[in-house]
């Protein structure tokens, strides 16, 4: 770390205040060999037309994203190293590949490479412990980006959008366009839900489960499969492969092809998953298509809106959420108050991390061209 970040930290008292500890060994231990699968382009001078803050020049940011598979992450990352770099920073972006003893290393290799501040979506929640120990003996402060990093003290922030508004909007989709009020049903639902080992996943979950609830409850919407809780309709990582083998099973037990039973709605936590629930039906079920939620607009899934295979979606604009996190640390580092809109909703375990939470957006076939084209977040060409 160098002496002059240290001076800008130490000058603060409200930084000071999310400071354990002064030693610096972390950083001076040795490199861990990592796998990368993107080095990231740096740039060592800020660009001539940024607003900069001086404090801005030499500062280094660590940004770990989970992986490159799925395509939000490339999304979060293009942006964040976009915007820091314009903000006068160097950028260390790395993605772990969906695997944590990789994100576990890369982290450190920030760490030990000088990062002053570390942006980090988690693969798994609570396996970074060691890399986030490390984070605050070298003073660094760590900003939790989109998921909650649980059971560490060395969170400092957490940026993301409201993911339990996320599943209202889901959920409230289905009353709405099922009128549950008025009609009769009943309905087949199934869920499939995010993965276990992500914070965000049960915010989701809970958010649609907890609107949907009394119409289960009245037997307005029937699970034929039986399966409600979290711990059985989770997909681990996320994987389209795993939500579209789940599925498959279901179809073949309560919706076989030539039965005539339909499943009306399929609520489904995100757009991975929704791809698989969607493969799965295209090749396992003759019934009526059903009601199919969503969350990222990912192009895929924006072009089966489109096409009528996925009735929604929830907009995060991942730019909104960039934005977000670039001005957080440059409060962060110039010693700012750091702007926060929530102060109850996330507890990592360790005590509430004070949050800022961005508005997710619903989506449709309706919509999609105002939101996603006209902004600039997809060209025409990439939805063809
Ligand atoms: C994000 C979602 C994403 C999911 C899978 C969650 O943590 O909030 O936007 O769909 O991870 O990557």
């Amino acid at each position: 770390m160098s002496k002059k970040l240290l001076s800008v930290l130490l000058s603060t008292a409200m930084v000071a205040a999310l400071l354990v500890g002064c030693g610096n060994s972390a950083a001076e231990t040795e490199t861990p060999a990592t796998e990368t699968e993107e080095a990231a382009p740096t740039e060592t001078e800020a660009p001539a037309e940024t607003e900069a803050p001086a404090e801005s020049t030499g500062m280094k940011v660590g940004v770990s994203m989970p992986t490159k598979d799925l395509q939000r992450w490339n999304q979060d990352g293009a942006n964040m190293q976009k915007e820091l770099e314009a903000a006068g920073y160097e950028v260390d972006l790395q993605y772990a590949g969906n695997d944590e003893s990789q994100q576990l290393a890369q982290i450190e290799n920030m760490i030990s490479g000088g990062a002053n501040v570390l942006v980090i979506a988690a693969i798994e929640a609570s396996s970074l412990g060691e890399a986030l120990d490390m984070a605050k003996a070298a003073n660094i402060p760590v900003i939790a980006y989109d998921r909650l990093l649980m059971n560490s003290d060395a969170v400092s922030y957490y940026a993301t959008f409201d993911n339990y508004k996320v599943g209202v909007t889901q959920g409230q989709y289905i009353v709405d366009t099922l009128d549950l009020e008025n009609a009769e049903g009943p309905f087949n639902l199934e869920i499939t839900a995010g993965d276990p080992g992500d914070n965000n996943a049960p915010f989701f979950y809970n958010g649609a489960m907890d609107t949907l609830k009394p119409y289960i409850e009245s037997g307005k919407l029937v699970v034929q499969s039986g399966q409600t809780a979290f711990e059985e309709v989770g997909t681990p990582k996320w994987a389209t492969e795993t939500a579209q083998s789940r599925a498959e099973n279901i179809l073949s037990t309560h919706y076989a092809k030539g039965s005539g039973n339909n499943v009306d709605v399929w609520l489904c936590s995100n757009d991975s998953t929704a791809l698989g629930v969607t493969n799965a039906l295209a090749a396992n079920y003759d019934g009526e298509y059903p009601i199919i939620t969503g969350q990222d607009c990912d192009i895929a899934n924006t072009k089966n809106m489109i096409d009528g295979k996925q009735s929604m979606s929830v907009f995060k604009d991942t730019r909104t959420l960039a934005s977000q996190v670039v001005k957080m640390v440059g409060q962060i580092l110039n010693g700012e108050e750091v702007e926060v809109n929530d102060t109850e909703t996330y507890d990592n375990g360790t005590g509430i991390i004070p949050s800022f939470l961005c508005e997710p957006v619903f989506a449709d076939a309706n919509n999609y061209k105002e939101l996603l084209i006209d902004s600039g977040y997809y060209t025409e060409d990439q939805l063809q």
